[in-house]
């Protein structure tokens, strides 16, 4: 080391030492324990934030909903870590939006893209991963102090926080051109349901968001944002077959009904049932592996690429009808919407279900 360098290090304890005496004999910090004191540059103040545990102390309502998203699940979602998937993230490339640095390093800005973080992979998508820009945390209100130094960014209330990982698999491209969209409804508004910040919270009470960020396996969420309505069909004079008609709508618009991976499927099945009980079987045979059950059925799903198939999906606003014939030794119908995680997967295995039965005149 030479003489130049052992002098600056000389002037850097000297510094350090002058701020401890200034932190302990100046007034109480006005900002509460915790507070950076004068002459921290931005980013050694913004050091100590590590990661949602150093949020706790605070904002321990968005911590804990936070904790209970799949957000937070994201690097250690079975699911994604799949031999067929990324192999417990042996591949590297599924790393930049399962365990992503600050978006406001990379991501929101145009021609950046989500980059991966090397530290505390476990964490998923955390506070940092959306908060956290240079100069402090991003913020949706101007004028805020705090420990974490809150600054107003406009990108984050918006569908731009989401695009930057939300288009793997187009959500956001199916959302751009949805009436939901065109009605000013962006994935906030929805993904976001607006809640209450009490005591438990810094600030004065105000109203929040939620940070759940509930999706189509929470089953109440998923049927608030559909309808799924029956009616029956006689034939007019005597041709014909009575019917049974389903019709699916998907009535929130915002995209897509299943949205998102390639894994999701959403069956609606028929069985009808004749007098003594017995089910019976479909007219064309069902032989697609999780698609067997039922006198007919109709699946929305994105399917693999690889199988060539087109998608099944119900887009944005719009309704799918399954028309049934019914024989007259059908006395009883059962209709079900099957919410499946994974698509090759029995009825019975559903992640949740809706079954609405219907007596056949
Ligand atoms: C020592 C307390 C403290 C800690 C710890 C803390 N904050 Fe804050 N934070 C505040 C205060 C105070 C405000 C301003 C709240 C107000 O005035 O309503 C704030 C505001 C914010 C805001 C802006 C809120 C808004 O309405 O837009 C965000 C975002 C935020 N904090 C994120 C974080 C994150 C992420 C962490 C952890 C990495 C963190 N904070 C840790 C005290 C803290
Ligand atoms: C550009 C961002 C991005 C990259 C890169 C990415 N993912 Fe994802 N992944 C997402 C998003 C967003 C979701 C959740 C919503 C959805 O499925 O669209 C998701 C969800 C998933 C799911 C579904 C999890 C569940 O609970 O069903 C699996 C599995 C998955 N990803 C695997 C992978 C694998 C494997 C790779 C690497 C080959 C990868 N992802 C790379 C953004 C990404
Ligand atoms: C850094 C990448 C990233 C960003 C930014 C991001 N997400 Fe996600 N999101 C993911 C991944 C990856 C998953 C899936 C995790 C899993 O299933 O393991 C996910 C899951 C979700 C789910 C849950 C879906 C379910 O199956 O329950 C919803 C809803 C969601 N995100 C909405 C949003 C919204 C709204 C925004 C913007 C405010 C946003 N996300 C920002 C990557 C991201
Ligand atoms: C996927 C991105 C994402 C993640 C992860 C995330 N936030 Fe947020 N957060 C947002 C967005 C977007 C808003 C602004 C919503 C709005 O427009 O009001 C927000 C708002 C806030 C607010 C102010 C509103 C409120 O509800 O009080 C606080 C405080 C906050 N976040 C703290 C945190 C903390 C702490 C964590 C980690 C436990 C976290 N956020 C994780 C995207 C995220
Ligand atoms: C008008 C309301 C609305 C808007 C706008 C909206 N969503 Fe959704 N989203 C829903 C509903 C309802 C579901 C549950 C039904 C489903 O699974 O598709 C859902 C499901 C999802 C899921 C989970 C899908 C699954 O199968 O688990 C993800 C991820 C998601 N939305 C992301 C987004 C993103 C990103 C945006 C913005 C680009 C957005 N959403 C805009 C209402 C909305």
């Amino acid at each position: 080391m030479n003489l130049r360098a052992l002098a600056g290090l000389g002037l850097l304890v000297a510094f350090a030492g002058a701020l401890l005496v200034v932190s302990r004999s100046g007034e109480p910090d006005p900002q509460g324990p915790g507070t950076t004191s004068v002459g921290d540059s931005a980013s050694a103040a913004l050091d100590r934030f590590t990661g949602p545990d150093s949020c706790l102390p605070c904002h321990a309502d968005v911590v804990s909903e936070w904790r209970a998203s799949m957000h937070a699940q994201a690097f250690l979602d079975p699911q994604v870590r799949a031999p067929s998937q990324s192999n417990n993230f042996q591949k590297t490339e599924c790393l930049p939006c399962h365990a992503p640095a600050p978006l406001f390093d990379h991501g929101i800005l145009e021609g950046t893209r989500v980059l991966a973080r090397g530290e505390r992979r476990a964490d998923g998508i955390d506070c940092l991963s959306c908060h956290r820009t240079g100069e402090g945390m991003a913020a949706s209100r101007t004028g805020l102090t705090g420990a974490c130094r809150p600054v107003y960014r406009e990108e984050l209330s918006t569908h731009r926080m989401c695009a930057a990982c939300h288009d793997q698999h187009n959500t956001h491209e199916e959302w751009l051109v949805s009436p939901a969209a065109g009605a000013g409804d962006d994935c906030i508004s929805c993904h976001m349901q607006r809640v209450a910040r009490t005591d438990t919270e810094v600030g004065a009470p105000r109203s929040g968001r939620s940070h759940r960020f509930l999706g189509g396996r929470d089953r109440d969420f998923a049927l608030a944002g559909l309808a799924l309505t029956h009616e029956l069909r006689q034939p007019s004079g005597d041709a014909g077959d009575r019917v049974l008609a389903v019709t699916l709508e998907n009535r929130f618009a915002g995209h897509n009904l299943p949205t998102d991976s390639r894994n999701r499927a959403l069956d609606l099945v028929v069985t009808l049932f004749d007098a003594h009980g017995l089910a019976l079987p479909a007219t064309v045979p069902l032989v697609a592996p999780g698609e067997t059950e039922g006198t007919a059925r109709r699946r929305f799903r994105n399917p693999y690429r690889s199988s060539g198939n087109p998608s099944t999906q119900l887009p944005a606003g719009e309704s799918s009808r399954l028309e049934v014939p019914l024989p007259s030794s059908a006395r009883r119908a059962r209709i079900e919407l099957l919410y499946k995680l994974q698509p090759f997967i029995t009825d019975g295995e559903a992640h949740w279900s809706l079954t609405e039965d219907v007596v056949l005149p």
